[in-house]
């Protein structure tokens, strides 16, 4: 494997073990648990000035604090996206400054292009020939456009209800789908089905491949440089397994660390009311979550009823001084197209999740006035345009 300098292999969040990256390429090999990215941070010299010299052209400009080199990447330049100023936005919230982080504009036109990046260099460098996922839709769309890039076959497993768009394109990026009848926990168990009868497939699943929260972390990264080095007083992330939150609370801590920044910004869990484990669990006060029997919400990215990494989520809600709020459809749909009129961003049905939950945060009195809130744009709403236009209908419009 070609990996960066300060790389040190992988360290299983349960156990404490830990692993080379060579050999270790999902799970724990001895308990299971999810394996995270380390580094040695005393090789590491990143200081303000060199950062802010380079161009902001792909979230691969943080190559030292990515596994891999960016020569060797399977990369389309992904990230590098807008903090776009939501002046308008900020007078509703009654706060000083609110900035949408707009990761529409990646390459399939949402934040996942940033782990698949990660996640499909890793299974290029471990020489795969298939990779393999379930995914509410987005997740496999990108999965298939870097898989397409690397010459790798993709095995797409998709919810019937996932979006139009993402079907056609993992078709257009020369997927493998298979549209599975039910919700995303039918889709992951035709995924398991499949990946039991070809043990050569190589997952892309969130958290079981250790890379694509890694991949995710750079969103904090350049939202940090974008603010000028102003630690945000709140991110509010669209919240279904919690892949980016993780990811973003690890790249905080990290900037800590080599003291590029000296407070963690407060993560929020922004969650659909029709599924929102998270949410439940910090409000009681747990460390784990209780899946949800009946999942419901138009979110189908947040449609995730049992987060499995929902431990390292609450943690990062905690330890960064965030919180958790949940919104029904409705209001995130009104959200949606608030944005859309107001601001004239694109916000996807599952990001709007993080406008409305704001919305809430700051009806509740979570925010004082001289605050800066940062809200996480995960996809654009074009691609799902159908059910923005569907809401308005509703309203007779
Ligand atoms: C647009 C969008 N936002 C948010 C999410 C949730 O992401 P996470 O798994 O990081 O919580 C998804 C996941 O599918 C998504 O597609
Ligand atoms: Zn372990």
């Amino acid at each position: 494997m070609e990996t960066t300098d300060a790389f040190a292999g992988l360290e299983c969040t349960d156990c404490g073990g830990t692993f080379d990256a060579d050999e270790a390429t999902h799970r724990c090999p001895e308990c299971g648990g999810i394996l995270d990215p380390t580094y040695d941070y005393d090789v590491i010299s990143l200081d303000r000035e060199t950062l802010s010299s380079r161009p902001f052209d792909s979230m691969w400009r943080y190559e030292e604090l990515l596994p891999f080199r960016r020569e060797s990447a399977v990369t389309m330049d992904e990230g590098a996206t807008p903090l776009v100023e939501c002046p308008a936005l900020a007078d509703e919230l009654g706060v000083e400054r609110v900035v949408i982080k707009d990761e529409g504009r990646n390459p399939t036109g949402t934040f996942k292009d940033r782990g698949q990046s990660v996640a499909v260099t890793a299974a290029s460098q471990h020489d795969a020939t298939d990779v393999a996922l379930a995914s509410a839709g987005n997740a496999g769309q990108a999965a298939a456009a870097y898989a397409g890039r690397a010459d790798l076959e993709s095995h797409v497993f998709l919810p019937a209800r996932s979006s139009h768009t993402t079907k056609a394109m993992v078709n257009v990026h020369g997927g493998d789908m298979t549209v599975v009848g039910g919700r995303i926990g039918e889709a992951v168990e035709a995924y398991e089905d499949a990946l039991a009868e070809h043990d050569d497939w190589y997952p892309l699943q969130t958290f079981v491949t250790p890379y694509r929260h890694e991949g995710k972390k750079t969103m904090l990264y350049e939202l940090i440089e974008q603010l000028e080095w102003e630690t945000p007083d709140a991110v509010v992330y669209p919240t279904g397994g919690g892949v980016g939150l993780v990811g973003m609370h690890k790249g905080a801590t990290e900037w800590r660390e080599l003291g590029l920044i000296d407070e963690l910004p407060a993560m929020y869990a922004a969650q659909a009311s029709g599924c929102a484990p998270i949410v439940e669990a910090f409000e009681a006060g747990r460390d784990v979550h209780e899946p949800v029997e009946y999942p419901d919400t138009i979110c189908g990215g947040l449609e995730i009823p049992d987060p499995g990494a929902s431990p390292q989520v609450l943690e990062a809600l905690r330890e960064s001084d965030g919180g958790a709020v949940a919104t029904d459809d409705d209001d995130v749909l009104e959200a949606a197209i608030a944005v859309a009129k107001g601001e004239g961003l694109e916000m996807a049905p599952s990001a709007a999740a993080a406008a409305s939950g704001a919305w809430e945060l700051a009806e509740r009195g979570e925010f004082d006035g001289d605050e800066t809130v940062v809200i996480l744009n995960t996809g654009t709403g074009n691609k799902q345009a159908d059910v923005l236009r569907s809401h308005l209908m509703g309203k007779g419009i």
